[in-house]
């Protein structure tokens, strides 16, 4: 099948919910993906800040071989290794914080507004405006962004939302029957926007205050992309309650909502479940990921990547008009242009770039943590070369 009639066939019978671009991807190593011509792309997002390890990583693939030729799934039902040794990797990674497995980004955080109403009894979360915490109901309705939410009203009542940013604004909206705050770490889909120095640790401090929950979605921040492991080590703030997935099954789907023990044991048995949630081959691949991050120092190789990936940025923002601005923390990077970015995106196809484009304006570079300086030095170099031809 060649590129034309796969997407003649997608169109014919795949949801047209995605706006993709025309190329068929079929093999990846490292930082590199081939597609469906042989061409090759340096891959600058990594499947949306999934692949912190990079395409076909030996250790995820003896993880997921191994564990498949064993036992695929069982059921919650019953007692596997790799579930518990996840787990426990997972609190002590954290701090002590304990689990609950899902497969997804909007599933962690469906589970976490459970837990939050159920620990607390309370009925409202606030959120912030610009956020995104995925497409399910529950968690739409904590997402801050009128384009998603519109066509699907009405959403959960009890949610509402602030700017993100002012600690003035979340006090004006907590109330006496606010449950918890739900923030991400930095606002990933809405455009890589990193909340102002102190803001995380003024909202834990009026969480606290009001005896409120906090949760942080690290969904996208998570796994060593921010140069920690979870962002909210390096802001220095802990949560009661975060969600985890994209990069957790390093290209495997899982996703987890860890919380306090003392707040997660409100859940009870029966309170919530997932058949495929915590199954032994998500959980034996994420265990994988978690050991090579934390061997291979990949959150401290985020951090020194992107400080030089900014660093040349900040060099091309010199040069051309259209960069208004470089900002974010480790391997999440964005650069808002002063025009639309569809058009980069497209040229970065014909420089052999996967670049993506959030808000219309803003690039959002969140390559693997494994890529090379010199595969970012020439990222940027390719950039400079397709923002040369925009500025014409
Ligand atoms: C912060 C955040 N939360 C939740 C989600 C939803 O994750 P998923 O697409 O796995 O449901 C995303 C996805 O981009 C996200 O960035």
């Amino acid at each position: 099948m060649n590129l034309q009639e796969l997407m003649e066939l997608d169109r014919r019978c795949v949801a047209q919910t995605y706006s993709r671009l025309p190329v068929a991807l079929v093999e990846g190593k490292g930082a590199l993906v081939r597609d469906i011509n042989g061409r090759e792309y340096i891959d600058c997002i990594a499947g949306i800040a999934v692949l912190n390890l990079g395409h076909a990583h030996p250790r995820v693939l003896a993880a997921l071989q191994q564990q498949a030729a064993k036992l695929m799934h069982v059921s919650n039902l019953y007692y596997t290794l790799p579930q518990a040794e996840l787990a426990g990797m997972l609190c002590r990674l954290s701090g002590g914080y304990m689990s609950f497995f899902c497969n997804s980004g909007t599933e962690a955080v469906e589970a976490a507004i459970k837990l939050v109403r159920k620990h607390t009894g309370r009925r409202e979360i606030v959120a912030a405006e610009n956020s995104f915490h995925g497409r399910t109901l529950g968690s739409l309705s904590a997402t801050g962004q009128e384009e998603y939410r519109r066509a699907f009203e009405p959403l959960v009542p009890g949610f509402r939302h602030v700017e993100y940013g002012s600690v003035e604004a979340l006090r004006r909206a907590v109330g006496r029957d606010t449950a918890a705050v739900i923030l991400e770490p930095i606002q990933g889909e809405g455009g890589v926007v990193v909340p102002p120095e102190g803001y995380l640790q003024e909202v834990r401090e009026l969480c606290d205050r009001r005896d409120v929950l906090l949760v942080l979605d690290e969904v996208q921040t998570g796994i060593g992309r921010c140069g920690s492991l979870f962002a909210w080590q390096g802001f220095g703030v802990e949560p009661d309650v975060f969600t985890l997935a994209k990069a957790l099954g390093g290209g495997f789907p899982i996703g987890a909502m860890l919380a306090r023990p003392e707040v997660m044991r409100s859940f009870e048995r029966g309170d919530h479940a997932s058949t495929f949630g915590g199954n032994p081959l998500a959980c034996s691949v994420a265990k994988a990921v978690l050991e090579v991050v934390e061997e291979e120092r990949l959150a401290e190789r985020a951090e020194e990547l992107g400080e030089y990936l900014m660093g040349r940025l900040r060099e091309l923002q010199e040069k051309h008009g259209v960069i208004k601005e470089v900002r974010g923390r480790g391997l999440l990077v964005g650069v808002e242009l002063s025009t639309d970015c569809s058009r980069v995106v497209l040229a970065g196809l014909e420089q052999g770039l996967l670049l993506n484009c959030v808000h219309g304006r803003v690039l959002r570079f969140a390559p693997p943590l494994v890529i090379e300086r010199e595969q970012l030095s020439l990222v940027c170099e390719r950039l400079d070369r397709i923002l040369e031809g925009l500025d014409d």
